[in-house]
C-alpha cells in the first residue's frame, strides 16, 4: 500500500507547476498519504533534498510562477549513473515519485520507474510538446503573455511603420507561435517548415498593413541576420526581438491553474488504483493517462 509520495518539478520551470504541487498536497493529505517535496529536480533526489509538505507550504502559492521545490535539468540525471541501492534508499522515503516537467524529466521518471521505483508524470512546461496531452502546463499562459505583447508593441510598430520579428518559446515545437498568430492580426508566422526567405520578402512586399509583426520559433533562424536581410530587400525599418523568459514567468492563467488542479487530482486517483509507471495528459478536454514507456517510444 502506497503511503509516502514524493513530488519534484524538472526542466524548464511553467507558470502553474506550484499550482499541480498545491492541488497534489491538497488531494494527498485528503487521502491520508504523507507527501514529500523534493527540492532541485531529480538531483534533490540523489542529494536527500527532501521535506515533508503540509498545508502551510502551499499557501500563496497558486498565483505565483516558478517552482518553490526549484527546478534541475534531466541532462544532469542523465550523466549520472543509478545505483539499485540508491533507489532502495530512496524507497525508504517515498513510496512514488511524481514528476512534474517535459518529455526529458519524463524520460528520467521513465528510467526509475524501471528500476523499481514507481513514478506517474505531469506534463509541465511552456513548450507544449510533451506527447499523450492536448495542452501542457504553463502553455496558456505563456501564451497569454506573448499575445499580450503583441497587443500593445503594434502602437510602436505602427508609429513607426515598422516591421518586427519576434521570437517565441517552444524549444523545436511551434505551437506557441501558431496559437499567438492566430490570436493577433497583421502578423506572418515561421516555422521551420514554411520557411523560405524568397517567399517571406515577396509577402512582405505585398503587405499593405502599416506595420508587420514576424512570429517566429526559437532555434529557427539568426534574427538579427534575417532582420538585416528583410529591411535590405524591402527597404522597410525592421526590428527583432526576442519576448525571453517572461514567458516562463508569467502569472498563471485560471486555464493552467484549473488544468494543474485537474492533474494533481488524478495522480492521486491513480496511486489510490496502484497505478504507477503512467504519465497524464488531457485529450479532447478529458483528463486520461497513458504508460510512460509507450509514450516516450513515441
Ligand atoms: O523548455 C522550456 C524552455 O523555455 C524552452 O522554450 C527553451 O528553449 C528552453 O527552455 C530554455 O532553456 P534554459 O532555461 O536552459 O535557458
Amino acid at each position: 500500500m502506497i503511503k509516502k509520495i514524493g513530488i519534484l518539478t524538472s526542466g524548464g520551470d511553467s507558470p502553474g507547476m506550484n499550482a499541480v504541487i498545491r492541488s497534489i498536497v491538497i488531494n494527498s493529505i485528503k487521502n491520508n498519504f504523507k507527501v514529500y517535496g523534493i527540492f532541485y529536480g531529480y538531483l534533490g533526489l540523489f542529494k536527500n533534498k527532501i521535506k515533508h509538505l503540509k498545508y502551510k507550504d502551499i499557501n500563496n502559492i497558486i498565483d505565483k510562477s516558478g517552482t518553490f521545490l526549484g527546478s534541475s535539468r534531466f541532462t544532469k540525471l542523465k550523466k549520472y549513473k543509478i545505483k539499485k541501492k540508491e533507489i532502495i534508499k530512496i524507497k525508504r522515503k517515498i513510496d512514488i515519485l511524481i514528476v512534474i516537467g517535459g518529455e526529458g524529466s519524463y524520460k528520467g521518471a521513465l528510467k526509475l520507474n524501471n528500476m523499481g521505483l514507481p513514478c506517474i508524470t505531469i506534463p509541465g512546461t511552456i513548450d507544449n510538446d510533451v506527447p499523450g496531452t492536448d495542452y501542457t502546463i504553463g502553455f496558456s499562459s505563456a501564451l497569454e503573455i506573448i499575445v499580450q505583447y503583441i497587443d500593445n508593441i503594434k502602437y510602436t510598430l505602427l508609429s513607426h511603420k515598422r516591421i518586427l520579428i519576434l521570437e517565441v518559446m517552444g524549444r523545436k515545437c511551434n505551437d506557441l507561435a501558431i496559437y499567438s498568430y492566430i490570436s493577433s492580426e497583421n502578423c506572418f508566422i515561421i516555422t521551420k517548415k514554411n520557411f523560405n526567405i524568397n517567399n517571406l520578402i515577396k509577402k512582405i512586399k505585398k503587405n499593405k498593413n502599416k506595420y508587420l509583426i514576424i512570429i517566429i520559433t526559437e532555434n529557427i533562424t539568426n534574427i538579427k541576420k534575417l532582420s538585416i536581410k528583410i529591411q535590405k530587400k524591402t527597404n522597410i525599418e525592421t526590428r527583432f526581438t526576442s519576448i525571453g523568459y517572461i514567458q516562463r514567468s508569467w502569472k498563471p492563467t485560471a486555464f493552467d491553474r484549473i488544468l494543474a488542479f485537474k492533474m494533481g487530482d488524478y495522480s492521486i486517483k491513480l496511486i489510490k488504483k496502484n497505478k504507477t509507471g503512467k504519465c497524464i495528459g488531457i485529450k479532447k478536454n478529458k483528463i486520461i493517462h497513458y504508460d510512460i514507456k509507450n509514450i516516450i517510444k513515441k
